[in-house]
Parts: structure tokens; sequence; C-alpha cells
């Protein structure tokens, strides 16, 4: 899958960020992380870096930020913005920064992603596996804030974020309006197969 000939892959560079952070607001927007928005990128320390995809204009369609501690590495963040998705070029992001991980010698990258089928389909296709899974459970309006409390002086907790255990999932679907599976993806970067070569071997 190439992207399109307008499309370039770059190191992400300061002058990106307000293309940035609308790119990924946009994307984020109809997914199950609609109000994970953050007005302006995390700053990312080498050997951590940033690369993007800009379009003939310059204007940022499609991010990926990698954390690196030691030999594994991590997703945080991926997007493509949504008038050019499924074009390639979230996958293309991910083949430059493979290189790059594969050149540090780089063994792994993981990620996490919640229940959207655009995010979990592009990580199975992309030769990862699904190696752990967990709860993210919020508390919102309506819900049963029984349990959780605040310092004396304070109201009760407005809304909550916590984690809990997936065996707890039917209990806590029945009790909370919002809470999502998240699971822990793994690439294994040592065997150097493209991902051309996985995508056929994934048929
Ligand atoms: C996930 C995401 C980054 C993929 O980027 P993209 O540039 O559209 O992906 P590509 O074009 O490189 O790859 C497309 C492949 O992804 C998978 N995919 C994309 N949308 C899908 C969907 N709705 N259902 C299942 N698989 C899907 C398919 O395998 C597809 O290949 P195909 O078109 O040959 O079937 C993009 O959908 C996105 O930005 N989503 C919103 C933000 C997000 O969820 N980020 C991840 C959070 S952890």
């Amino acid at each position: 899958m190439s992207t399109s000939p307008a499309v370039a892959i770059r190191p992400y560079e300061a002058s990106d960020e307000s293309s940035w952070v609308r790119c990924r607001a946009l994307a984020f927007l109809t997914t199950q992380y609609y109000d994970d928005v953050w007005p302006r990128r995390p700053d990312v320390s080498a050997p951590s870096f940033g690369l993007v995809a800009v379009d003939g204009e310059g204007r940022v369609i499609g991010l990926l930020d990698v954390s690196i501690d030691a030999e594994a590495a991590t997703i945080h963040s991926i997007a493509t913005h949504p008038s050019h998705q499924g074009a390639g070029i979230g996958t293309a992001l991910l083949e430059a920064a493979v290189g790059r991980l594969a050149d540090g010698g780089v063994s792994s990258i993981d990620a996490w992603t919640r229940e959207d089928p655009a995010a979990n389909g592009w990580y199975r296709r992309n030769g990862f596996s699904e190696t752990f899974q967990y709860l993210h459970v919020h508390l919102e309006d309506g819900d049963d804030a029984e349990g959780f409390t605040t310092p004396p002086g304070f109201s009760g907790p407005v809304r909550a974020f916590v984690h809990a255990g997936i065996e707890r999932e039917q209990e806590l679907r029945e009790r909370f309006a919002r809470v999502y599976v998240c699971r822990q993806y793994v690439r294994d970067l040592s065997d150097g197969t493209s991902i051309e070569a996985r995508v056929e071997g994934a048929g």
C-alpha cells in the first residue's frame, strides 16, 4: 500500500505543532479516545522520535510518536487525518519508524489501544499480536459513585478515570456507562520481517 506522491514522510519539526495538534484531535474525535485531546504536542527527546506525513502544503495529515527505552519501543501517538485514512499513511509512517528502530538495535515495539475497529484492524494487519488486556473505566454523570472518595472539604468526584482487571468486565459494564477493554499489541522487530511479508503471511 503506497501513499500518494504528494505525501512526504519526515521527522517532526517544531513548526508542525499546530497542524499536528489538529490532525490528532480530528483523528481521535470519532474514536473511544474522543476526549483525549492535547492542546500541544508533548515533548519528545532523543532517542525517542516523532515522524509526520505532510501534504503538498506542508500540513500534517499523519503522525507517529515513538518512545524508546533500551531495546523496547512504544507507540505514543499514531493518527491519520480523517480525510486521508485508508490510503496507507499510517502504514508508511510505521514502516519508516520500524526501519529507524531496527537500525538502532530496538527489538520490539508495542502499543495500547481501546476497542476501535480501525486501530485494532490496523495493528493486526501490520504484524502486531495482542498480548494483554485490562479495563479503562470512566466514572461520569449518572454512574454510581459508591466507594469513590475525595479529601475533606471537596465535593464527591465529578468524574474519574481508573483501571481494573479484565476479569471484572461484565460487573463493571453493568455499573458504569463508559468501560473499555484496553489491549496491548506487540510486534517483534528482531526477525527483520518487512510489513509486506507480514501482510502476505497474514493472508
Ligand atoms: C488507525 C489509523 C492510524 C490507521 O491509519 P490509516 O492511515 O488509515 O491506515 P492505513 O491506510 O495505513 O492502513 C489501512 C489498514 O488499516 C486497517 N483498518 C483501517 N480502518 C479499519 C477499520 N475500520 N476496520 C478494520 N480495519 C481497518 C485495515 O487493515 C486497512 O487495510 P485495508 O484498507 O487494506 O483493509 C487511523 O485509522 C486513525 O488515525 N484512527 C484514529 C486514531 C487512532 O485510533 N489511533 C490509534 C490509537 S492507539
